[in-house]
């Protein structure tokens, strides 16, 4: 595995490739890699002759300065997961590459980005996606580009990104994995405390009740809704928001009929946790 610092240099990189006539897979990260992201670069790397893993904390998707400072970083030990996932290319370029000077433009896409995350985190969460996204997409010409469910809206704010700006890129989208007691893989899972990792598993559970209470024939979602709030843990878990809407779409659907994303979003400590599910009718 090759790690590449500049735009130059992964252009370069990647132009030889296509020459060759190899497919190329790239898999956006923010580094602090678990095995959420592995299964990416797994996929990835079935999938396509040549795979990019690109490394960048973007600050521009950080609403909250101490998040941004907290997040977890480890490039030494990413780069040994990925070259072990078979990675051909680690692009963890400075901020000054991706960010010059001068740089003044966002890419802002409306609907979709309005609710849950985007009224939780702020309009400039899925701005600063969505730019470093679109840029990334510039700068690697990906044929394939992979992005987990665990993160529902984002796949649903990057499809919207590449239909409307015609980008030539397949979004493909992979299920979410889980520690063995059901709780998604973050990397904001390393800043919980021994009991906050505890009740972080509220999430799952939450939406497990969700299905729980369709599967036994409820069909009003403000009931489900209750339900799956009333099995998140009384104390030190302070949830956002959860939603049940069309996968599609992402509207809130009032009955529940086929498929519906519920998701849900928490703090659990200082520590915003989200978590989503399909549930469908019997
Ligand atoms: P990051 O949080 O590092 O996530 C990188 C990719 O891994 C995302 O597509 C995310 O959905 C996926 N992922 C995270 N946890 C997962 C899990 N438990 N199972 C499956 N996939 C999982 O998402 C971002 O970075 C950034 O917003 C980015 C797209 C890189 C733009 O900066």
């Amino acid at each position: 595995m090759i790690t590449v610092r500049t735009v130059a240099d992964i252009r370069a990189a990647v132009w030889k490739a296509r020459h060759d006539g190899a497919s190329i897979g790239l898999v956006p990260t923010m580094g602090a890699f678990h095995d959420g992201h592995l299964s990416l670069m797994r996929r990835a790397r079935e999938q396509c002759d040549r795979v990019v893993v690109s490394l960048f904390v973007n600050p521009a998707q950080f609403n909250d300065q101490s998040d941004l400072a907290r997040y977890p970083r480890d490039e030494r030990r990413d780069a040994a997961l990925a070259a072990g996932a078979e990675v051909d290319f680690l692009f963890a370029p400075p901020v000054e590459q991706v960010y010059p000077r001068g740089f003044a433009t966002t890419v802002s896409i409306a609907g979709v980005t309005e609710s849950m995350e985007g009224a939780h985190r702020g309009r400039g969460h899925f701005d600063g996606v969505a730019t470093v996204v679109a840029k990334l997409f510039n700068i690697v010409s990906p044929d394939v580009a992979y992005f987990g469910q665990k993160d529902a809206q984002q796949v649903a704010v990057i499809r919207q990104l590449v239909r409307d700006l015609d980008m030539p890129v397949r979004i493909e989208a992979c299920p979410t994995v889980r520690e063995p007691d059901g709780l998604a893989m973050s990397s904001r899972n390393v800043l919980l405390s021994g009991p906050e990792r505890e009740r972080a598993t509220g999430l799952h559970r939450a939406l497990a009740a969700a299905r729980e209470s369709v599967a036994a024939g409820e069909r009003d979602a403000t009931a489900v809704r209750a339900a799956a709030i009333a099995a998140l843990p009384s104390g030190g878990i302070d949830p956002e928001y959860f939603e049940l809407v069309s996968a599609d779409t992402l509207v809130p659907v009032r009955h529940i009929d086929g498929e519906v994303l519920a998701l849900v979003a928490a703090r659990v400590g200082a520590t915003r946790l989200i978590d989503n599910d399909t549930i469908r009718t019997p």
